[in-house]
């Protein structure tokens, strides 16, 4: 396993309704979750994304703008896993699934149930997320109801969706992100889980991959689906599925409609907290 991280936690105080606000967008940005603390919030960011985040906080033009107060915090290897410990605990997301961190003990296995060991590593994805635990839950019924012989796991982060498909029976995986740490940590993570044999890796463009897949799954930010929109729509295969989530619910109807001139209906939709997943069948 490579060395856990430097991570830089973001404590930040606003006026109470700006403060919800802000805790989602930096929860959108970091790609993690938000933690309260006393009349504020708490988000984790890699070192690299500082200067973004300072950009943001400073420039927000929004009545209470000027009583908004941050403080980074830099949190070490050690530390940062100390942190995972505390949040992290085994849960089941869905019906055949059960997510455990690598240092808990994992039980005798439960007929039925595939047990995905997580180490959480560099990268996005332990399935504590709202929009990572709807997609696993869609992906455990779709499979029932449709198996797939393949799928594409567009910003597969920890790799958490890549290994869930595979454990739950789709033949052949491709895990792609733009984060070179990320498809690292998904190769480590598939392997943890005796899946790596099936599962191909790519780091880069999702417009520099060739090919169509009957499951694509892309849980990614709003604005960055909406930008890929066209190409995962080329990469899903004609009467094929895409899964997309990374949208709040407020954002369903819009990518609804996008999705809708490029060929989908919609054949499911979840919520969860503030967020949403929808299944979109492509035409035959
Ligand atoms: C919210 S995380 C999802 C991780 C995991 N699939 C899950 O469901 O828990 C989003 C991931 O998308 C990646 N990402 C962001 N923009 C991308 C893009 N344009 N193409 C591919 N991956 C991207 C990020 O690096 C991050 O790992």
């Amino acid at each position: 396993m490579t060395s856990t991280p430097t991570w830089m936690k973001c404590t930040v105080y606003a006026p109470h309704e700006l403060l919800e606000v802000i805790a989602i967008s930096l929860a959108e940005e970091s790609g993690g979750g938000v933690e309260e603390v006393d009349g504020g919030a708490c988000v984790y960011f890699k070192p690299e994304d500082v200067e973004r985040i300072d950009k943001y906080l400073g420039e927000l033009d929004v009545p209470g703008a000027d009583e908004v107060t941050w403080s980074w915090e830099r949190i070490e290897g050690e530390e940062w896993l100390d942190i995972w410990k505390k949040y992290f605990h085994p849960f089941s997301p869905s019906a055949r699934l059960w997510i455990t961190p690598t240092w808990e003990e994992v039980g005798p296995p439960k007929e039925g149930v595939e047990t995905i060991r997580i180490d959480p590593g560099r990268a996005f994805g332990t399935g504590g997320h709202e929009t990572t635990k709807l997609v696993l839950s869609l992906i455990d019924d779709l499979l029932v109801r449709d198996p797939a012989p393949s799928m594409l796991d567009v910003g597969c982060g920890s790799g958490i969706l890549s290994i869930a498909a595979l454990l739950l029976g789709v033949g052949e995986v491709l895990a792609m992100d733009i984060d070179p740490n990320a498809v690292e940590v998904a190769g480590e993570n598939a392997a943890l889980n005796g899946v790596d044999g099936r599962l191909s890796l790519y780091s880069g463009d999702l417009r520099g991959i060739d090919g169509k897949w009957p499951l694509v799954v892309a849980n990614i930010l709003y604005q960055i689906i909406m930008g890929l929109a066209p190409t995962l729509a080329e990469k899903t295969a004609p009467g094929g599925t895409l899964i997309i989530s990374g949208l709040l619910s407020i954002e369903g109807e819009a990518a609804l409609e996008i999705f809708g001139g490029l060929g989908f209906t919609l054949t499911e939709r979840r919520d969860l907290g503030e967020w949403c997943a929808l299944v979109l069948k492509k035409e035959g």
